[in-house]
């Protein structure tokens, strides 16, 4: 049996902070109802593109991994905030991080991307069309968020990670996938203003208008999630106990608490990361994986059960049992560029550069 597992990772976060203080500078709101409502304290802002980001964690993934550049078959990017629609993000990292091997693609489903990315890289890698796969999963949100709309604005932030994902033998890997949509109620999670439905429209790139049926996205996340929590643990015979770590999208602690609950998993067996990044949509998950390894909270041969929800609205879960390393074989110096700015000094840029461009 030809299986996929992940020999590398590293995570790529942007150092300027906004904090939920920052925020109340510029919008109606308050800590205390950021915290008690998402559990979400503070958010990354990015000084660099998508595709820097990518680069940094893919270094860090591949050094992790200990695999040159040149042996990767495929990249794929799993992201929706893309800097440039073609050519692709993924190929830009390919070029800068010279894997001059490898196929590239970007995977688009939202927050799911990356958990779609990861169950399209580990087919391939099981079908024998690669042996060496990277899997990125990042977001550059906040050029893309309307900062003047509180009900969205709080919830997310930027930030990417990387996974090195291989062929083996071993009884190791992702084991079992689930990947869904409501299709639907599409419409309940939607930002005008990217796009090209858009254009000749009097829309200026990036100056969006979030829908966010905040209430309904969160039923139909507690349920899209468990659904198919369970549909992997069924496929592999488990049960909640067999569960060492549930790594999950990182959008909203109570969403998180209540499908862990469904899941029969207790709070102790989840990691949750979301106090201090926020929602980062694709990035969520593999930045999580990689705290989680940072933090000693992944033991040889764990049973992770991995699971997103995202616009579209799709959801997935993955069931995966970890290799026998859960330390680097080595380090990247790869690194981003200083920030001369805090955070809120970069959103209130934004918030300058689009006011009056809908008028
Ligand atoms: O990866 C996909 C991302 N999607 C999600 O994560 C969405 C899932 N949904 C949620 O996380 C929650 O529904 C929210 C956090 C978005 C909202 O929480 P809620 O408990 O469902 O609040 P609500 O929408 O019922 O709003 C309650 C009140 C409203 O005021 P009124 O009408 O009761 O007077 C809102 O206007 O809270 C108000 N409100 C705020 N107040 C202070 C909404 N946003 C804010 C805010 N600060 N930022």
């Amino acid at each position: 049996m030809r299986n996929a597992t992940i020999t590398g990772w590293g995570k790529c976060m942007p150092p300027a902070v906004l904090s939920n203080a920052d925020i109340a500078n510029f919008l109606d709101t308050d800590d205390e109802w950021i915290t008690s409502r998402t559990g979400i304290r503070e958010r990354r802002i990015s000084h660099v593109s998508l595709e820097t980001m990518g680069t940094v964690a893919a270094q860090r993934a591949l050094a992790c991994a200990g695999l040159d550049a040149e042996r990767l078959d495929l990249i794929v990017f799993g992201t929706c905030s893309f800097d440039q629609q073609v050519p692709n993000t993924a190929s830009g990292v390919q070029k800068r991080i010279g894997a001059v091997n490898a196929g590239a693609m970007d995977v688009n489903t939202a927050c799911t991307s990356y958990l779609y990315g990861l169950t399209t890289a580990a087919a391939m890698i099981s079908q024998g069309v690669v042996n060496n796969a990277l899997v990125i999963g990042g977001e550059l949100i906040s050029p893309l968020m309307d900062w003047t709309d509180r009900g969205v604005a709080v919830l997310f932030g930027d930030g990417c990670a990387a996974t090195v994902l291989q062929a083996t033998d071993k009884d190791e890997g992702l084991r079992a996938s689930k990947l869904g949509c409501y299709g639907e109620v599409r419409e309940i999670l939607l930002v005008h203003g990217m796009g090209q439905r858009y254009a000749n429209r009097g829309w200026v790139n990036g100056d969006t208008q979030w829908v966010f049926e905040g209430q309904e996205i969160f039923k139909r996340a507690v349920v899209g999630m468990s659904q198919a929590c369970q549909t992997v643990l069924d496929d592999c015979g488990m049960g909640p106990d067999d569960v060492d770590l549930v790594v999950p999208h990182q959008a909203n602690l109570r969403i998180i608490e209540a499908v862990v609950k469904r899941a029969g998993v207790s709070m102790d067996r989840c990691f949750v990361n979301v106090h201090r990044y926020g929602n980062m949509s694709a990035a969520t998950v593999p930045v999580a994986l990689v705290e989680a390894l940072e933090e000693g909270r992944i033991k040889p041969h764990a049973n992770l059960l991995l699971t997103g929800f995202g616009g579209g609205l799709s959801w997935a879960a993955q069931m995966l049992r970890w290799g026998e390393r859960v330390t680097p074989l080595g380090e990247s110096d790869a690194t981003l560029p200083p920030c001369e700015r805090s955070g809120l000094e970069m959103v209130q840029g934004y918030l300058a550069a689009k006011h009056g461009s809908r008028e």
